[in-house]
């Protein structure tokens, strides 16, 4: 990724820049997982060493902890934190509400888990996210390897009786083997076009035995910081009601992803 930044970077970039104003010396601050959360991870590991920002980092999957080790932040586990002031991950939709589909990276659970022990979880996205109803992305669900057939089955099942348009599944692959998440489990991926009741939804599916957790985040996320590729950073917080907007400049220096090889 050397050299200019594409209009989605900067965009990835300049939400990332804004997200860091929500951290402060001596938090403990959730870090998910993603190519947007990466730009963040970077954008905290700048500050650390170049700032004195002092803080510790829980992430959301091995990738996250293995980047963020390389940029300084000193990584800690959930348990050692126990509550964290600030969860900031990225997302694959959001709403009106600032209810969310996550888990297109495959690390649901431990974002889930973490971004719910936190005082606050603040979304950063590009424009392309925003959506009026969730599920054009499909839903990912996380479920225990044993008896995954069975499981999907089940979940079409229970699919019929709801408000979505459509109900086809498919498990996540990596090439020809099934995708396995940092806790040891398969993604069923549910493409649903339109989820009429995302709580509802969210609610059925955990219920079903051998689902572990679904990528639907309810009334989880406090803020969405949305970057624009021309530099333009827009924050919707719905706990204080206020909606900001701003524009970033772009140095050479900003690609702070220049010295990693495409
Ligand atoms: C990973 C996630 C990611 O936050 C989501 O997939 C967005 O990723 P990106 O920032 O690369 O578009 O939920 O499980």
């Amino acid at each position: 990724m050397s050299g200019e930044l594409s209009p989605i970077d900067k965009a990835k970039f300049v939400a990332a820049k804004r997200a860091t104003r929500y951290v402060e010396s001596g938090m403990r601050v959730g870090l998910g997982t993603g190519s947007t959360a990466a730009w963040l991870v970077q954008c905290l590991g700048e500050l650390v060493r170049e700032e004195g920002l002092r803080i510790k980092g829980v992430p959301t999957s091995s990738r996250t902890a293995a980047l963020a080790r390389d940029v300084g932040i000193d990584v800690i586990s959930l348990d050692e934190a126990k509550w964290l002031d600030v969860t900031i991950d990225g997302a694959d939709e959001y709403d009106g509400n600032l209810n969310l589909i996550k888990g297109g990276g495959g690390a649901l659970l431990q974002e889930k888990i973490v971004a719910t022990a936190s005082d606050q979880m603040v979304v950063i996205a590009d424009i392309s996210k925003q959506v009026e109803t969730l599920g054009a992305f499909p839903l990912p669900v996380e479920v225990i390897p044993f008896g995954w057939q069975t499981t999907k089955a089940l979940i079409e099942e229970m699919l019929i009786g709801m408000d979505v348009l459509g109900r086809s599944t498919s498990l996540r692959m990596n090439g020809e083997s099934p995708y396995v998440t940092d806790e040891g489990n398969h993604i069923i991926d549910l493409h649903l076009n339109r989820i009429g009741n995302a709580r509802q939804l969210s609610l059925v599916l955990n219920q079903i035995p051998g689902v572990v957790e679904n990528g639907l985040f309810i009334d989880i996320c406090d803020a969405v910081v949305i970057g624009y590729g021309d530099g333009r950073v827009e924050v919707r917080d719905i706990v204080k009601g206020e909606i900001d907007t701003e524009r970033f400049d772009f140095l050479e220096e900003d690609n702070l992803f220049g010295d990693i090889a495409d």
